[in-house]
């Protein structure tokens, strides 16, 4: 066997997808382990088994169609109802890092609750830091199950068409005592005629989530920017801060779950904000970005194809 032959036949055998590789005849020629685990009768040499390239079996296979040493072969992906492999793992990964992300809480109330007990305690003050610590617990759940209902539903496109700029407005009126407590300023930019066909929740989520993040990480002096513009056939929703900013090799994690930049850590949060605007913007049809660099700013921007 060749170096070639010896390297397909290990990424086949390692691969995290069910996949097979069929001859002319629907014979198998090599499959994945995880799809000699999950489905029978992909021994090599025989012919794959029936019901299973025509959708039967319940699971949708992608055909591959090439050509080898002039033999035509097929790879075959069976994943159920979609991708199915790759989702299950994404999942687990998420289940793992909310668990983690919610003992760090519960560990803290229960050393507060543990030392209320103690002779000479502070109490009135032990059960405060308690309050926050279930308040923090209860932010994250909500975030969590909205994440979860996002990710489930179509709940983020809406029938008709919104104009954002209100709701920009809205979202700057609302955070305005908290932004000047941190010594940042707020403000809307853009026409009041631009809509776009998303829930005016949606737009208020994303809107808040970026502006909280300035609040928060910004740091005093600094403004942010919301601001709504139509872009050839875009419209571009974007929240763009002059403050600390982010080292530029971290702008593209920034939109992953649980991901914080490491300056943020002493604060509070759990890296659930701008996985939500990410979800938020590509369902309904858009896509994110973030600009800027460390004591550069950040820029988010969200593109939405225009509404017509
Ligand atoms: N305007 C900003 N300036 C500097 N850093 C930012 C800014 N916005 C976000 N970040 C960085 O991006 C990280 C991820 O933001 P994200 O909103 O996803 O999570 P979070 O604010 O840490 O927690 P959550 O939003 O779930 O309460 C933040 O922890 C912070 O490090
Ligand atoms: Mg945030």
């Amino acid at each position: 066997m060749d170096a070639d032959a010896a390297r397909g036949r290990v990424l086949l055998e390692e691969s995290r997808e069910s996949v097979v590789v069929l001859d002319d005849a629907d014979r198998v020629i090599g499959a994945s382990r995880r799809a000699r685990q999950s489905i029978h009768g992909l021994e090599e040499g025989r012919t794959i088994p029936e019901g299973l390239l025509s959708g039967d079996a319940g699971i949708i296979p992608l055909v591959v169609p090439y050509d080898v040493d002039g033999r035509r072969e097929r790879l075959v992906y069976l994943s159920r109802g979609g991708d199915l492999t790759a989702y299950e793992e994404l999942r687990a990964g998420f289940t793992a890092a909310v668990s983690h992300e919610l003992r760090t809480p519960l560990a803290r109330l229960l050393s507060l609750l543990e030392t209320a007990t103690l002779p000479g305690e502070d109490v009135p003050d032990l059960v405060d830091r308690a309050r926050s610590e279930v308040d923090q617990i209860r932010e994250l759940i909500d975030e969590v199950l909205f994440l979860s209902e996002l990710e489930s539903g179509t709940r983020v496109v809406s029938l008709g068409k919104v104009a954002v700029r209100p709701e920009l407005d809205a979202v700057a009126s609302e955070l305005e005592e908290r932004a000047s407590r941190a010594g940042v300023a707020l403000v809307v930019a853009g026409d009041a005629g631009i809509e776009l066909a998303i829930r005016p929740r949606m737009i208020r989520v994303v809107a808040q989530n970026l502006a909280e993040n300035a609040i928060r990480y910004a740091g005093p002096g600094a403004t942010f920017t919301l601001s709504v513009e139509r872009e050839s056939d875009s419209v571009v929703l974007r929240g763009t801060d002059d403050g600390v900013g982010v080292e530029e090799s971290q702008l593209p994690r920034l939109f992953e779950r649980f991901f914080r930049a490491d300056r943020a850590r002493a604060s509070r949060g759990t890296g659930l904000g701008l996985a939500i605007v990410k979800h938020v913007v590509t369902q309904a049809g858009g896509s994110v970005e973030a600009l800027g660099g460390l004591g550069a700013g950040l820029e988010v921007r969200c593109t939405f194809p225009s509404a017509g």
